[in-house]
């Protein structure tokens, strides 16, 4: 069915096109740009258009898709770079150079490429929706085809096959291919939603240590400009023990995005030594990109998390930074004179952004397989100032966070978690965990953090009256506390010391406490700290 333009301001645009549904996606105008139904009246739609308009005209003609907007799901995602619109931007570069030309919309995956396909199943069985009929072997994963809708095989093929080949037949005759497109605000099903239980370990000490993930788990990143968001965003989608990293380039600069992906063509992954791209998706939506798609690129982006969670893996998506998208759905939401809410956010900013968090946590597939999603987010508040609603809307319903804070940033204290403000709920049972691998874990957090404590109140006293009138006790105990806050909590991203991994990390603290201990025992025996200090920087290392 087709339609007309009606009326154009900025992004937003009405056209006359009947039998419409909210979230349809339509094309608009000759160059076929990419919209959203956003509002619904008599006969006129409000579209937003995803791509810059200039140029488009009143009267130019309107198609709808017939459905909302879709991602298309398949081998060969992973390594993929997408815009917003799961538009492949290396072939958005060959067709038309470093800006992108409004209306193209090329297929988001590689239909020449050939997949050695083993079947899952055989002919005669009826799969449920989300059941895997066959698998391919994609870079280091195992890749599960799963079944878009429920139906019986009539037929599977084996082989080398590319996408344009159906894997298999169902029982009315309907091929199957190796991909299907799924509605991006739509979260997939699952079985059964269960509890995070496994540590994921970061390689950043701090966290690490001190305030654990789990997988499955949400942590929000909240921190002022050039407090380290950006760095540690990139630093844990190079090393994470996950088995797929989605990382969202959310309105942050174009060349931070092109430096990542320079990078991640060099790097290793540690663990499976195959390069760092082939378990990476990037949705890049960067500064210099349209507004509009920036909005649905968390949602193009989360739903291909979820699609390799359905295959029982390990994924992990970041973002960066939740602020720009938030900032993109009010411009969104002003340009429909929707009523505004605080700091002139939509009223449904906290549902929305709940609603996409939920979409994280450890499920049990619809193919019987246990998978998980977890989120580390950053939000850049304006000012640094905490309260605003972005940053508490995210807070509600994370699980960790780590502050950063501005002060440390400046101080060049890096990764700037404030250790005081910085909270995880998923401490205790990541401990459990730790514990039953490292022994002493949960004992060494407590001391490190009293040790910090104890510090805080002591540098008040020491201003006072210098270091040389506090007793030797509590000059000790400053040193330890610097200790670990340089030598431990410290960690430099562009260094070998990037990474660390668990029984490293528990070696350093316990050498540090080690050490505070074994000073404290002298010193309660009668003997002087300079002493002591000058004892231990002569002895032979
Ligand atoms: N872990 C780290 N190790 C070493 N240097 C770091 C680390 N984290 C941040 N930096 C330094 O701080 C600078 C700013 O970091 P980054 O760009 O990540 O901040 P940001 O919070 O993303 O800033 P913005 O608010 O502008 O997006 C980096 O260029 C780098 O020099
Ligand atoms: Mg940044």
């Amino acid at each position: 069915m087709n339609g007309t333009v009606t009326s154009i301001s900025g992004a937003t645009v009405c056209v006359d096109l009947a039998d419409l549904k909210i979230g349809d996606r339509v094309f608009v105008g000759t160059s076929r740009l990419t919209g959203e139904v956003v509002r619904l009246d008599d006969k006129i739609a409000t579209v937003q258009v995803f791509e810059e308009n200039r140029g488009l005209g009143i009267g130019e003609p309107v198609t709808t898709a017939g459905e909302p907007l879709t991602v298309a799901l398949g081998p060969g995602l992973l390594g993929g770079i997408f815009d917003g619109l799961q538009r492949p931007l290396p072939l958005l570069l060959e067709s038309s150079g470093d800006f992108i030309s409004s209306g193209q919309n090329p297929f988001p995956l590689d239909r020449k490429k050939t997949w050695e396909v083993t079947t899952h199943s055989k002919p005669g069985d009826s799969l449920h929706s989300g059941e895997a009929f066959a698998k391919v072997r994609e870079g280091h994963i195992e890749h599960l085809l799963l079944m878009p809708q429920d139906g019986t095989l009539q037929q599977l093929e084996e082989g080398k096959l590319t996408l344009e080949n159906p894997f298999a037949t169902l029982a009315d005759k309907q091929p199957l291919y190796g991909w299907h497109s799924w509605p991006v605000r739509k979260a997939r099903p699952y079985q059964s939603k269960l509890p995070p239980t496994k540590p994921l370990v970061t390689g950043q000490r701090c966290l690490d240590f001190l305030f654990p993930l789990l997988k499955g788990g949400v942590a929000m990143v909240p921190g002022g400009f050039g407090t380290g968001k950006t760095v540690l965003e990139q630093t844990i989608a190079k090393f994470a023990d996950v088995d797929v990293v989605v990382y969202v380039g959310c309105g942050e600069r174009g060349n931070e995005m092109a430096g990542l992906l320079d990078e991640f063509g060099e790097l290793e992954d540690p663990r499976t030594k195959r390069p760092l791209k082939e378990r990476t998706i990037i949705v890049a939506n960067t500064s210099n990109m349209p507004v509009a798609a920036r909005e649905s690129s968390i949602f193009t982006a989360v739903t291909m998390a979820e699609y390799y969670r359905d295959m029982g893996l390990d994924v992990l998506f970041l973002a960066d930074s939740l602020s720009r998208w938030a900032e993109a759905l009010r411009e969104i939401s002003s340009a429909l004179e929707e009523m505004p809410g605080e700091d002139g956010y939509p009223t449904y900013l906290g549902s929305r952004l709940s609603g996409f968090i939920e979409r994280a946590g450890v499920v049990k597939t619809l193919s019987g397989g246990q998978g998980s999603l977890s989120m580390i987010l950053a939000v850049s508040p304006p000012g640094a100032d905490f309260a605003e609603p972005v940053t508490q809307a995210c807070l509600r319903v994370s699980g960790a966070l780590y502050m950063l804070d501005t002060q440390l940033a400046h101080r060049r204290h890096f990764p700037a978690i404030n250790w005081t403000q910085s909270f995880s709920l998923y401490s205790d049972t990541a401990m459990a965990h730790f514990v039953e691998e490292h022994g002493e874990w949960a004992k060494l957090q407590a001391r490190c953090r009293d040790i910090l404590q104890r510090e805080e109140a002591l540098r008040e006293v020491a201003e006072v009256v210098g270091m040389e009138g506090l007793q030797d006790g509590d000059r000790l105990l400053m040193r330890t506390a610097e200790k670990i806050r340089l030598d431990f909590l410290c960690q430099n991203s562009f260094t070998e010391d990037a990474f660390a991994a668990p029984r490293s990390t528990i070696e350093s603290i316990t050498t540090l406490v080690a050490e505070h201990d074994q000073l404290s025992a002298a010193l309660d025996d009668g003997a002087l700290l300079d002493d002591l200090l000058k004892e231990a920087a002569n002895a032979p290392r």
